[in-house]
């Protein structure tokens, strides 16, 4: 057997304690999910580069995991009302998500039974799914509707011509979707993310803002980018100030098919990169900065050193009161963590929920067309819903942003622009290296704790791929 070896789990300062000592300090009850710790930790092992880049490699993965996986495909209010749809497109398989009953959806392959042309290409509506070429039709249940010159296909039984369907799933108000007739309901792959969720409902929320990016890499590097926090004392090193980078937990889950894993990234607090003596008064002066930046207009408190209060309590206190006067609801019972972190949780392949009210985007990864070096991220913010029985707000349109157009041709979405054209002018940087690489060094090395969710990723990925 094995030895175990040590293993760091994170590194503190004086100021800058372990997020699992911060959970613990916490103001409030963080309950169960964010104190439950994972049960799984990967083997360490190099990954190799031409997985990154290789065309064989990508053709595999179209064949043994996007057509056989549980895959994140949209959320519920992209397609509000009965008749809408919405494409999902993965390289070059693409489905259509619709909503065929106010609680049911169907997804499609999105591809026309007559010469194959794709049906769907944006968000859209009707009674119908009609195709542009020559409009062949299909009511909303996948059945035939319509052939015109119906009497030049005569041997077109209506039966025989169904559209296509896959499986789907939902959770939370994601929508969810399976093209192996043989998989699995998706109940068995979303392992810890019902029960860790129940008390930040993930369909009590609404799109706030979506932006899809297409990026010159491929797809795992773009994904593998946003698991760790380790690049921030580099990439994002103007955020340090703030951010417990260094402190940050990782938990992983494996249980039977579900491949969850989890960062939790204390906000408020400086990084343990900036020593002993780094001022939590300015972590907390620049956390508020940072938070009010989403509400224009509100002034922005400073650290008060006559409270009783931490500085990063001081921070979450604030919090609750502004979100519960901006959405008339009661925020008091939200611990700290719930209010201020970055918790982030992947759900194998292509998932990124957040939790809680400290950021609550979602990622989502894909391959874009052929190409391995391209990808398409998805970002959106699922912003909680008003109280006092105000009605759903829509969900925001689609921003789409090409290779060259940065998330700062988006100003409404305020520092995060910046953070993630930081990230962003990674990615094509680490494509090219990365195919350049020098065959005494085909392969990268990863990080034992702080890398270990990409680690993870490879894992399921290889058994996935039968590898
Ligand atoms: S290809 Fe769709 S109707 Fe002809
Ligand atoms: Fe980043």
């Amino acid at each position: 057997m094995a030895a175990i070896e040590p293993l760091i789990r994170g590194f503190s300062s004086a100021v800058s304690p372990l997020t699992e000592d911060l959970l613990a300090a916490d103001t409030r009850d963080v309950g169960a999910g964010l104190r439950a710790r994972g049960n799984y930790m990967p083997q360490p092992k190099k990954i190799p580069l031409l997985r990154y880049h290789s065309a064989e490699y990508a053709a595999l993965e179209k064949e043994r995991l996007w057509k056989k996986v549980w895959q994140f495909a949209c959320r519920e209010e992209d397609i509000p009302n009965v008749g809408d749809r919405a494409p999902y497109t993965v390289g070059d398989l693409s489905y259509v998500i619709v909503r065929t009953a106010p609680r049911e959806f169907r997804a499609f392959y999105n591809t026309c039974l007559h010469r194959g042309t794709r049906l769907c290409d944006g968000l859209g509506s009707g009674p119908s799914l009609r195709c542009p070429f020559h409009a062949w039709e299909w009511n909303l249940d996948g059945t035939l509707k319509n052939i015109p010159s119906r009497w030049d296909f005569p041997k077109v039984a209506s039966a025989d011509y169904r559209l296509p369907e896959v499986k789907v799933g939902t959770w939370g108000g994601f929508i969810f979707i399976n093209p192996d007739p043989g998989a699995a309901p998706l109940e068995s792959h979303l392992g810890v993310l019902p029960e860790f969720f129940k008390a930040c409902p993930a369909e009590d929320r609404f799109t706030a803002f979506h932006i899809r990016k297409r990026v010159r890499a491929n797809w795992k590097v773009t994904l593998e980018a946003f698991l760790e926090a380790y690049h921030v004392v580099e990439t994002h090193s103007d955020s340090l100030s703030f951010t417990g980078d260094a402190s940050t937990q990782y938990d992983i889950w494996e249980e039977g098919a579900a491949h969850i894993s989890r960062l939790i990234t204390p906000l408020g607090i400086p990084s343990p990169h900036l020593g002993d003596h780094a001022s939590v008064a300015a972590a907390a002066d620049r956390a508020f900065e940072v938070f009010a930046m989403a509400m224009p207009g509100v002034p922005v408190p400073r650290y008060d050193s006559a409270s009783p209060l931490s500085p990063r309590a001081q921070v979450a206190e604030w919090r609750r009161q502004m979100m519960g006067a901006g959405l008339a609801r009661d925020f008091g019972s939200w611990s700290d963590a719930a209010v201020l972190d970055s918790v982030q949780y992947f759900m194998f392949p292509n998932f990124c929920p957040w939790y809680g009210e400290g950021l609550p985007l979602v990622y989502q990864f894909l391959p874009w067309g052929n190409d391995p070096n391209e990808s398409v991220m998805s970002v959106r913010l699922t912003a909680p819903l008003p109280g006092g029985g105000a009605p759903r707000p829509p969900s925001a349109a689609i921003a789409e942003l090409d290779f060259d157009e940065p998330f700062s041709s988006k100003p409404e979405i305020g520092l995060l622009a910046l953070i993630f054209d930081q990230d962003m002018s990674n990615l094509p940087r680490i494509q090219s290296g990365l195919r350049g690489a020098s065959p005494a060094h085909p392969a990268t090395t990863l990080g034992r704790y702080q890398e270990q969710r990409i680690q993870h990723f490879h894992e399921v990925l290889e058994k996935t791929l039968g590898e």
